[in-house]
């Protein structure tokens, strides 16, 4: 422990600005923030400033951004097309009450890369996203149980707020796990109506959705378990999880909010898989809010309020589709060319190969997981098959290397998942290993 207290006096030593700041917000905020996935011990940087891939806390340290908001600024931050386009909308008013064209050209944006996307609806955050493709799930099959993997994250709502960072000691067996609260105040009933099966173990999983096969309206994954350590399925798993869902009527669903990033046509195009309905968020807002949700002609019908007797599904949302977030997304993905991506998954090929030599320099187990331009870090020798081999991880080592790498001028997300943007180049990744050297140095070091 004596090496993860310098980390932390390292730290304290040069954020007394955020530390002030965060002392004041608690007055007025539980625990200082709205956004506990941003809460790290001993407290956040407040962050005063970001252009590029730099972010500059409140006590002027600039840190290299390894994290872009949780995957979501792949352009970095404050990219010019955005920003221009941004500004000029701002003067024709920032929200309507009634329909823009901006939204016609990110849905169509969406429709041409996304396999699984005959129409879109736009949402505000993800957690929309992921909760609509699930009633519209329930709409099309008449039935109400959804099954997803353990350690998949989809969002705030009741539904999915089930089995994401459990305690496996506590949890089942790993071949049948058992359906775990992930917060507090869920309504009655709601862990009855999740089935639970491991991520990647295509025979168990296969197994247990048989089990449940009749009450099933859907199966919801992350193609790669993003924010739970950037863990990609195998394709073998997600074949099986096609097969199965078609062969018995259930919808699948593919959370890209995350893994769209992947890829031109996300993770479902990396693959070749083609789920019945996806949902997104993060990057194709261009930084401001947004998430969407697609699907086949057929089951996206359910919300045209066209059809005779209105729409089946409800949806709405003051902000949904606001010309802003539209135009900040379409500027984004015509920026995200399919050279852009080959750049972005090349960078982040070498920003693996310098991690890995880090570790096998300092004969010290190091993995680097992710697809495309996002990464994971993990510091085990075990295979990484799904989320209980990365709950064996050290989480104590795993903070002090966040801390340290804080420390040295590179930013991370706690959990130590990263993405690369496109204003990352092979110095920013050289400086991020040469830090990560010298954080492992210190750690694997008694003395620290
Ligand atoms: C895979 C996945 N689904 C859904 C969400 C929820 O998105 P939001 O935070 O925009 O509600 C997230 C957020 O991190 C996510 O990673």
């Amino acid at each position: 422990m004596a090496e993860t207290t310098s980390e932390v006096d390292r730290y304290i030593r040069s954020t007394p600005k955020s530390k002030a700041l965060w002392e004041d917000a608690k007055n007025y905020l539980p625990g200082g923030d709205s956004r506990n996935s941003i809460f790290w011990s001993p407290y956040p940087i407040f962050v005063d400033h970001a252009s590029g891939c730099h972010v500059v806390d409140s006590d002027g340290v600039d840190r290299l951004d390894f994290v872009g908001t949780m995957t979501t600024l792949v352009l970095g931050h404050s990219p010019k097309a955005v920003v221009d386009a941004v500004q000029e909308q701002l003067k024709q008013g920032v929200v309507y009450n009634a329909p823009n064209v901006h939204q016609i050209r990110l849905a169509k944006l969406l429709c041409e890369r996304i396999p699984s996307f005959d129409l879109v609806r736009f949402t505000n955050s993800g957690t929309e996203a992921t909760l609509n493709t699930i009633r519209a799930a329930r709409a099309v099959t008449g039935r109400s149980k959804i099954a997803k993997v353990e350690g998949g994250y989809h969002g705030s709502h009741d539904q999915v707020s089930v089995s994401v960072r459990v305690n496996p000691a506590k949890a089942g067996e790993r071949s049948r796990p058992d359906a775990m609260p992930a917060t507090e105040g869920l309504s009655e009933g709601t862990l009855d109506q999740v089935v639970v099966m491991p991520f990647n173990e295509t025979a168990v999983a296969r197994k247990i959705l048989e089990e449940h096969k009749d009450e099933l309206a859907a199966v919801i994954i992350e193609p790669m378990l993003g924010s739970v350590g950037m863990l990609p399925a195998t394709p073998e798993y997600l074949s099986m999880l096609r097969e199965f869902t078609r062969d018995n009527g259930i919808i699948l669903i593919f959370d890209e909010v995350i893994s769209y990033r992947a890829s031109w046509g996300g993770a479902q195009e990396y693959y070749g898989i083609t789920p019945d309905m996806t949902s997104l968020g993060k990057i194709i807002g261009g930084g401001f809010s947004i998430g969407a949700f697609g699907g086949s002609k057929d089951i996206m019908d359910l919300y045209d309020p066209t059809a005779a007797g209105g729409p089946r599904v409800a949806h709405a949302g003051t902000f949904n589709a606001n010309p802003v977030t539209m135009l900040a997304g379409a500027a984004t993905l015509e920026q995200l060319t399919p050279e852009v991506y080959r750049k972005l998954a090349e960078m982040t090929e070498y920003l693996r190969a310098g991690i890995l030599k880090v570790g096998a320099d300092l004969e010290t187990p190091v993995q680097v997981t992710g697809l495309g331009s996002l990464f994971g870090l993990h510091f085990t020798g075990i295979e990484l098959v799904g989320y209980r081999d990365i709950a064996t991880e050290d989480a104590a080592f795993r903070h002090q290397v966040f801390l340290g790498l804080l420390n040295e001028g590179i930013m991370m997300a706690a959990n130590l998942v990263g993405a690369v943007s496109t204003e990352i180049g092979e110095a920013e990744i050289d400086e991020f290993t040469a830090a990560l050297r010298r954080v492992l140095e210190r750690a694997l070091t008694p003395s620290g």
